[in-house]
């Protein structure tokens, strides 16, 4: 495949099929013979499915194993946890997955403190309920009706943690058109302070690339 296409052949995988049969080390190590031009790796295998912590200390012994960039992945879900994965792994950059649903500033977060080493302010409430507005428009735009239907489980995921966020969340999980789902993160809006209405909203970055530590 490595001579069949003009752009480098990166590879995403699993540790092994299950704890007994990891075999991700002579896994990298053979397609990294063959060309491969990055790893990432999710450090659960495939009996785990999405349950039990990701098993980084995998992500290191790959890491050593390999000479091309190493991305780690798995319970990426906090500015914090990329910061312990990237000193307990020595990867060349992380792979966030379920941490950004409902928080998709999670990336950007990352990628500030990577550039400058500072931890960037947190959304504020009404910067977390507009950039849901603005996804729920979005998929609207994007995919229509099925996009609304898409939007109930990802308005779930934004509104959490807040007075009244429990039967907003209930109202969104069901909401049947655009309108009324516009008009009730309009209304948490509204509802919130004039100070939280007037902080801005900090930027939301996407990285397709890898990124590395300073
Ligand atoms: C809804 C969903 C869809 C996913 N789709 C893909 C996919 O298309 N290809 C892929 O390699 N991994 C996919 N994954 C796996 C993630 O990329 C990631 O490896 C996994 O969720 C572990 O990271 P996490 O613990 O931070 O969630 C998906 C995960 C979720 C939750």
């Amino acid at each position: 495949m490595v001579q069949a296409v003009a752009v480098p052949v990166t590879v995403k995988t699993r540790l092994g099929w299950s704890d007994d049969e990891i075999n991700i080390l002579d896994f990298a190590r053979r397609l990294e013979d063959c060309g491969a031009a990055l790893f990432t790796i999710h450090g659960r295998t495939r009996a785990q499915g999405y349950q039990g912590p990701a098993q980084w200390d995998w992500i290191r012994r790959v890491k050593q194993a390999v000479s091309v960039p190493v991305i780690a992945n798995g319970d990426i879900d906090s500015l914090e946890a990329a910061i312990a994965c990237l000193s307990q792994t020595g990867a060349d950059g992380v792979m966030c997955s379920r941490g950004t649903l409902g928080y998709p500033y999670l990336v950007g977060e990352i990628d500030h403190w990577l550039q400058t080493g500072q931890r960037r302010p947190a959304p504020s409430l009404v910067d977390q309920l507009h950039c849901a507005r603005d996804h729920l428009q979005g998929l609207w735009d994007y995919k229509g009706q099925r996009g609304l239907f898409q939007a109930r489980k990802h308005m779930t995921w934004y509104v959490k943690g807040f007075a009244g966020s429990a039967e907003l969340r209930q109202q969104l999980s069901c909401m049947t058109s655009l309108a009324e789902g516009l008009g009730l993160l309009e209304g948490a809006i509204a509802a919130c302070s004039p100070q939280e209405q007037a902080s801005g909203s900090p930027e939301i970055v996407a990285i397709t690339g890898p990124v590395t530590s300073p």
